[in-house]
């Protein structure tokens, strides 16, 4: 027989960002981080694992074409090996090889997160093939997080913390950073208003990878020092409250200034790293300038490992930010903006 499980899993957009890892062996953060889980409509990954023992060893397709070698790879291990061991029953997934295929809902190369939907439903599809069962709340997240920081946030829906965990807490297994896991802070009923509309600036593959970039950052930027020290935990508490309570100006202002200084750091970092382009910094003076006429904060943008926008607004001002971004950016390679813009409205 074949036994198989589907699952697909939607991306996430930080608001406070992942940037360092503490310990890169178990991929566990220098600091907190939290994002918003998009819904299931539009940028999300559908993932399909499956065992038989005529498989002779574990396979993994990518958007239909086969990875090569992937299946060794740490990160897939990771997720394969650490599921399996949570399985209902080990003794009958132990010895059976598993194929994967996974395809993206959006493109991959345009840096929008598609990792942490990838791997998020990777696990997820391997713990539904598996019946794994979890021995502590969050225990699948750490597995996410193996595969892919950001990951671990995907595997809930809503607002959703990113906790950096200590290496003293392990499982009974002896895995350290027992608790570098994913904390849902509040659900997707929650804040129904909240959208994300994603801008897509450009679709070329970024040239510095998150893993890469952030490891040249923990070496050589002292902002990110001061960052994880000081102003992450302020910032953690702060939003987790302006979420709570619904307060768009507050939750838009820390968002803002959260990418700010995540890029801020790739630009202390030796040699600098720079994501955002001249298009992706004309977007902010431009949320600044509305925001400033409206005399409100209505739309608040935040930018990743790339030049992309996410602009996070009410459902009220959806149309008007979508207007508002249509204007300035008309041109063909702008036609793809509008539409995207149009394409990608998220209930968050
Ligand atoms: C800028 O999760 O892709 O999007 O753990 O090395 O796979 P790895 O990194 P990844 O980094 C994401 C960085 C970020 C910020 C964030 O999502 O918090």
């Amino acid at each position: 027989p074949i036994w198989m499980a589907t699952v697909s899993a939607p991306t996430n957009i930080a608001c406070i960002k992942y940037w360092g890892k503490k310990d890169a062996k178990w991929n566990t953060p220098t600091n907190d981080s939290v994002s918003v889980t998009l819904d299931q409509k539009d940028l999300r990954a559908v993932t399909t694992a499956a065992a038989s023992i005529k498989f002779e060893k574990d396979r993994l397709w990518l958007n239909g074409e086969e990875e090569v070698g992937a299946s060794d790879s740490k990160r897939f291990r990771a997720c394969v090996d650490g599921v399996k061991a949570l399985a209902a029953d080990p003794s009958k997934w132990k010895d059976l090889k598993i194929h994967v295929s996974s395809y993206n809902t959006f493109p991959t190369a345009a840096g929008l997160a598609s990792s942490a939907a990838g791997y998020a439903a990777l696990v997820a599809a391997l713990a539904e093939l598996m019946s794994a069962k979890e021995t502590y709340q969050g225990q699948l997240t750490t597995i996410a997080r193996q595969g892919s920081g950001s990951a671990c946030r995907s595997l809930y829906g809503g607002f959703v913390a990113w906790k950096a965990g200590s290496a003293e807490v392990s499982t009974e297994g002896g895995t350290p950073w027992a608790d570098s896991m994913a904390v849902q802070i509040a659900d997707e009923n929650h804040w129904p208003e909240l959208r994300a509309v994603i801008m897509v600036v450009s679709d070329e593959k970024k040239d510095t990878s998150s893993t890469a970039g952030m490891s040249t950052s923990v070496a050589t930027s002292t902002l990110l020092q001061h960052r994880i020290a000081k102003v992450v935990p302020e910032r953690m508490a702060s939003i987790e409250k302006a979420f709570l309570e619904k307060d768009f100006e507050s939750f838009g202002e820390l968002t803002m200034k959260d990418s700010n200084q995540f890029h801020s750091v790739c630009a202390d970092t030796y040699p600098p790293i720079f994501y955002m382009n001249d298009v992706s910094r004309t977007i902010v003076r431009i949320v600044h300038a509305y925001n400033k006429w409206a005399g409100e904060t209505r739309v608040a943008y935040t930018y990743d490992a790339g030049p992309n926008a996410v602009l996070y607004t009410l459902e009220k001002y959806v149309v008007e930010v979508g207007a508002l971004m249509a204007h300035y950016f008309p041109s063909p390679a702008t036609a793809t903006t509008a539409a995207a813009a149009d394409g990608y409205f998220n209930d968050s």
